[in-house]
């Protein structure tokens, strides 16, 4: 049935205005004021903002890590990203030496279709190129629509590439029109500090920052950001948390390199010293690269507000802290790294960037659907609201006021690590592709209704454009 949304305030990246939007077979259908609403489901939307889906660019659900399988899946992790205004999140998913893409592929699909209740995509993970793996990737682009894969430059023996296996992906991406995704921690250094610090009997969840500090996140940044721009290809610096790192993006972005770097909401507003907290707790919050001290958050806020970082991502990887995170009790680096923020990235940046002031509201936009969006080949389908685009629109009230708490969210985990944090907006209901998938703050979706999406290859020159506006 053809909707009305009716009075609603409608901001994008670049505009805010009152219109009425009217949707049809998932699309936004038109725009204006004082739409005929006759004969249609009307919405009121008065004194709400409407806003396009959040994309959210890096999940990791049911992702088997850390010698378990993080907690949140694709229906208990796509329920509480629609509750918290998310309507689109890109997945990792992980390959094994020696096993061809398409069988990892299929095992994430697996995972996925019958449970997602948001459109969802995959990044492929690139643990080393051979011949093989040269083969299969334009099929992987052609038939999957996967045009980002990410290169971890840390965890040792688990996931690490070396950095022919990164220069390789980067010559390949560029050829192929793909974008490639770096963890940035020299994982090498990281390996000697922990094995020193267990050594040494320094055993509790604040070795996990000692052991990973903020110059090798530079370091591996920097190095990233070079080989990119040798290679004159494109890279996508994930979960960004320092001054350091931030440096070598603004520095690589400054020659024309074509970087990009993204942070996450606990890097804004979490620091290293609640990895101390008694009775093992300092274990909630352990993942990589680790909270930094308080210090780097005016860094990566500046960051987001000039333009040397452009995304948020959540960073999605939950594990219990019963039955989970215990496992590294009496050894950090046995403590499953990630943590749950599917849901509260959204209202996070908004209450803590737009209300304090840090952000404007179309860079609210921006930073949380439009850039993720067009980096990652979902733009103009997602990312905006415009006549022609995915009706996937979040009516959100900016004065509702609330609590964060593990009591009242979605997500399956036991703890929630902005536990106690006020925050002010808050999505009303949620569509996707025209249909509520939260009505009322009510979850009114169905397992399965999210589609997988096919993205477009990287679009060098809308990406630089974008790139050359933000440096101004
Ligand atoms: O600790 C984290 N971030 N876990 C998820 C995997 C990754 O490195 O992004
Ligand atoms: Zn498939
Ligand atoms: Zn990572
Ligand atoms: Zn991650």
């Amino acid at each position: 049935m053809k909707k009305i949304i009716k009075n609603g305030t409608i901001v994008t990246a670049s505009d805010t205005y009152v219109a009425d939007v009217l949707v049809e077979d998932g699309k936004v259908a038109a725009i204006g004021r004082d739409l005929p609403s006759e004969g249609l489901e009307v919405i009121d939307a008065g004194g709400c903002y409407l806003f396009p889906g959040g994309v959210d660019p890096h999940t990791h659900l049911e992702m088997p890590f850390g010698g378990t399988v993080s907690r949140d899946d694709f229906e208990t992790g796509t329920i509480a990203a629609a509750f918290g205004g998310t309507t689109t999140v890109i997945d990792f998913c992980l390959t094994d030496k020696g096993v061809p893409l398409k069988n990892s592929i299929e095992t994430w699909h697996k995972k996925s279709e019958d449970k997602a209740v948001i459109d969802y995509s995959f990044h492929l993970m690139i643990g080393e190129i051979n011949e093989d793996v040269l083969q299969e990737i334009p099929q992987v682009i052609e038939e999957e629509g996967i045009t980002s894969f990410k290169v971890f430059m840390a965890y040792k023996n688990v996931l690490q590439a070396d950095d022919e296996t990164l220069y390789k992906t980067l010559v390949m991406a560029k050829e192929q029109g793909a974008l490639v995704m770096v963890h940035a921690e020299n994982g090498d250094v990281i390996d000697f500090l922990t094995k020193k610090a267990l050594d040494e009997g320094k055993t509790d969840p604040i070795y996990h920052a000692l052991t990973r500090p903020p110059e090798l996140e530079g370091e591996a940044t920097g190095r990233a950001c070079l080989m990119a721009g040798l290679a004159d290809s494109q890279l996508y610096v994930v979960h960004v948390t320092c001054r350091e790192a931030v440096e070598k993006i603004a520095e690589a972005r400054s020659k024309g390199y074509n970087v990009y770097g993204e942070t996450c909401p606990q890097y804004l507003v979490l620091d290293q010293s609640d990895m101390e907290r008694p009775d093992f707790e300092g274990a909630k919050y352990v993942w990589s690269p680790p909270l930094r001290e308080k210090q780097h958050q005016e860094h990566l806020w500046n960051a987001l507000k000039n333009g040397q970082l452009q995304a948020l991502g959540s960073d999605q990887c939950s594990f219990d802290f019963v039955g989970q995170k215990d496992l590294g009790k009496g050894d950090f680096t046995k403590i499953p790294n990630g943590g749950p923020f599917i849901e509260d990235r959204f209202t996070v940046l908004f209450s803590e960037g737009v209300k304090k002031g840090r952000i404007t509201l179309n860079q609210f936009v921006d930073i949380i659907s439009t850039r993720s969006a067009k980096l990652f080949g979902l733009f103009p389908e997602k990312g905006t609201i415009a006549v022609g685009s995915d009706a996937d629109i979040v009516i959100f009230d900016p004065a509702a006021e609330r609590t964060i708490s593990v009591q009242t969210h979605h997500m399956a985990v036991d703890y929630n690590a902005f536990e106690g944090m006020k925050v002010t907006g808050e999505p009303v209901s949620v569509l996707s592709r025209g249909e509520f998938v939260i009505k009322d703050k009510q979850f009114v979706g169905e397992l399965g209704k999210g589609k997988y999406v096919k993205r477009k290859r990287f679009n060098a020159a809308e990406n630089k454009q974008m790139a050359a506006l933000s440096k101004s």
